[in-house]
């Protein structure tokens, strides 16, 4: 019998957007993606697992709810995991054999456009590489499960490299620059709608590579020099070149949602208010002080410095007076995501 190994992990919201894959069941993308991981303080998922002889089939429990084991993102997650153990004889056979129970919560909506699939796969993966002893790129795995897991398994800024190969072998993340490294950078998150969204982020993704025309363009022509210029803005601190860079990129990427048919619409009224009033206050100050950026939902994630946060939450609070679904983060340094609790089974 063993252990309940826990593990949080953090989420990471993307300023070069991850849209669309070259193949669906390595889940490899057709461009390179960055991101930031925030801090676990507001927002992570945490995941217990354990395995034991007396657990008749492999279970999940998300947020309470026990879900469906037949999850074929879950499976391949397990099977690579068991696979690496095996390979490293890091458990034994018998314990190989026991089926596992995973119980997953988030502290944030799910399935929103809060990016809970980084953080709950970045999670289950972690704790199952725990489980199981195996000294691995936990960050490959993790992208099995959702593509942009793979990101949330290192702090500060993150790049998923798209790779070539056709086995996935070099679709890789890594640190871009760590969290000290722009220590100001704050992420501000407006919950406009806590509700599932109506399509999800993989079957929106797989009708825009189908349907969309703006995608091709976007993939050529755009992400490559968006993917360079925002690098060096990150590494020189230029905020306002990473904040115009951010917002175009969520733009486009929305775009292509509308051009995608039918279309996926993330977006509501309420988030367009918000790219407006960004907009105004960017230009009543001359300045780029503030960036947007909208993943598959209505939620929008703010870029901004620290000595700007309490301006525009003000500036939020006026513009909308009963809001209060805000959290304030800052950048997860690279060890956070690997704190966990090993307990003692009951
Ligand atoms: P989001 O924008 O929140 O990432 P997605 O559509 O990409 O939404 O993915 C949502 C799905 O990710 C959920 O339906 C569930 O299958 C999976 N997921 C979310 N959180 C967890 C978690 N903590 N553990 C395991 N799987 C999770
Ligand atoms: C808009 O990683 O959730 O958040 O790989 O199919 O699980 P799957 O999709 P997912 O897509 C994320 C899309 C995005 C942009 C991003 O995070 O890069
Ligand atoms: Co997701």
């Amino acid at each position: 019998m063993s252990d309940i190994v826990t593990v949080i992990a953090p989420v990471n919201i993307a300023v070069i957007k991850y849209w669309g894959k070259r193949d669906e069941k390595l889940i490899l993308p057709l461009n390179d993606s960055v991101s930031a991981t925030l801090d676990t303080s507001v927002m992570c998922a945490k995941t217990s697992v354990c395995a034991r002889p007396d657990i008749l089939e492999n279970e999940i429990w998300l947020n309470g709810v026990h879900s469906s084991f037949c999850n074929q993102r879950l499976q391949n997650c397990l099977t690579e995991i068991k696979a690496i153990a095996r390979n490293q004889k890091s458990v034994t056979d018998e314990f190989l054999s026991w089926n596992v129970r995973i119980c997953s919560v988030n502290n944030f909506p799910t399935a929103a456009g809060l990016a809970s699939s980084a953080a709950g796969y970045a999670c289950l993966v972690a704790a199952l590489a725990k489980l199981y002893k195996i000294q691995s790129d936990i960050s490959k795995i993790a992208r099995m499960g959702s593509g942009s897991a793979c990101r949330s398994v290192y702090g500060g800024f993150v790049r998923w490299h798209a790779g070539v190969n056709p086995d996935g072998s070099d679709s890789i993340a890594s640190q871009v620059a760590d969290s000290s490294h722009w220590k100001e950078m704050r992420v501000l998150i407006l919950v406009v709608a806590d509700t599932k969204k109506h399509i999800s982020s993989s079957k929106g993704m797989t009708c825009s590579v189908e349907t969309s025309e703006l995608l091709k363009y976007r993939v050529e022509h755009s992400v490559p020099k968006r993917v360079k210029d925002i690098c060096e803005a990150i590494k020189d601190r230029n905020f306002s070149n990473f904040a115009e860079i951010t917002m175009k990129d969520s733009n486009q990427f929305h775009a292509i949602c509308l051009d995608t048919y039918p279309p996926c619409v993330y977006m509501t009224d309420v988030s367009h208010k918000i790219v407006e009033i960004v907009h105004k206050y960017n230009e009543i100050n001359g300045d780029v002080k503030v960036a947007y950026t909208f993943d598959a939902g209505p939620n929008a994630c703010l870029y901004l410095l620290e000595k700007d946060i309490s301006d525009v939450l003000s500036l939020i609070r006026h513009m909308f007076p009963t809001s209060s679904n805000e959290f304030v983060k800052g950048l997860d340094a690279p060890e956070t995501n690997k704190t966990d609790v090993l307990k003692d089974f009951p």
